[in-house]
């Protein structure tokens, strides 16, 4: 545990020290399943952390862009819950963890997908985005994400068309949850249409940090004050990303690293300490499960580093802010 500065320079510190510790690490691969997304720059790497108050730590390709892809699942779950509430949410996607990879087809025994991270129930979840028409759903979608990052969101449209075009295996989950009444068979194919629009929207590390916490802080941007999710929807959104978010990673994550969190194909990991921070990181090579090598190595040094497990001794009663920063 290093010692209390109260400026936080300790944490910029550790941040310098972590991104070097990592940063000519080159296991891993660029996605290429998505044509578009192999012109990501596999050796850009970025972390930012930004907490509750407001205070903004970042080093490296912090500002980076990329696509947030997977990231967005949880955002579109908060959005969910908070607009449409838990009870109706639950009749259409479960809460338990897969075990499989995030586009595997399977349902659970009540027909509903597993857990709204995995793409089966991020389509599903994405249904509840509603509006009169697509224009209405893109628009609301972008101001959501926007409000969350506290900057004007923009969609990277080559990944977008990208991802219409290879994405049949996402349609074949869409028509899979229609069958069993998940989805409305008039709007199904405009809701994936609008899930592949999610996954294309353009972040920084800095933006999914902001991200982070505004969950962190009760669903309310603690950099634009913004209220951007109701406060009941953020218990249950950091308890999936706990259980769900790290796909089949998802168990040795919780036990090594302990941050709910969401990665996604583009590089991003967005992380959030309860009360207290946001997370993000961003490198685009991959392992075999689709999260960011570099990503998860310097969540276990910053988890480690600071103690930010959520069942650490020293995570107790928004300790980070009150005696690190
Ligand atoms: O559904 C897809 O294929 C992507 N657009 C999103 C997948 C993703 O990020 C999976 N996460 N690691």
């Amino acid at each position: 545990m290093p010692p209390s500065r109260p400026d936080g320079s300790v944490i910029q510190e550790l941040l310098e020290v972590v991104h070097d510790r990592h940063r000519h690490i080159d296991d891993g691969e660029v996605a290429s399943y998505i044509p578009a997304l192999q012109r990501a720059n596999p050796d850009h790497f970025g972390i930012c952390i930004v907490s509750t108050r407001g205070d903004v730590f970042e080093v490296g390709d912090s500002q980076v862009e990329f696509t947030i892809q997977s990231c967005s699942k949880a955002l579109v779950y908060a959005h969910a819950l908070s607009v449409h509430g838990r009870a109706k949410v639950l009749e259409r996607v479960g809460i338990e963890p897969s075990g499989d990879a995030f586009n595997s087809i399977a349902l659970d025994s009540s027909n509903r997908a597993f857990n709204p991270m995995v793409n089966a129930g991020a389509i599903t979840t994405a249904g509840f985005i509603e509006g009169a028409d697509f224009a209405e759903r893109r628009a609301k979608l972008l101001r959501c994400f926007s409000a969350a990052a506290g900057r004007e969101l923009t969609v990277d449209e080559t990944v977008y068309a990208s991802e219409a075009e290879t994405g049949h295996r996402n349609r074949a989950l869409a028509w899979l949850v229609t069958n069993f009444d998940r989805m409305d068979p008039a709007t199904n194919m405009q809701t994936l249409d609008l899930y592949f629009l999610q996954c294309s929207v353009r972040v920084t590390a800095r933006d999914l940090a902001v991200m982070g916490a505004t969950l962190a802080n009760l669903g309310i941007n603690p950099l634009t004050k913004e209220n951007v999710f109701e406060m009941a929807s953020v218990q249950d959104v950091l308890s999936v990303m706990s259980t769900c978010g790290m796909y089949d990673y998802a168990g040795e994550w919780m036990f090594r690293v302990g941050i709910p969190a969401k990665s996604g194909v583009g590089g991003g990991i967005l992380g959030v300490v309860n009360r207290q921070l946001g997370i993000g990181t961003y490198s685009p090579r991959l392992d075999a499960r689709g999260n960011s090598v570099r990503g998860i190595k310097a969540y276990c040094d910053l988890a480690d580093d600071l103690g930010l497990h959520a069942f650490n001794f020293m995570n107790s009663g928004s300790h980070f802010l009150k005696h690190v920063i």
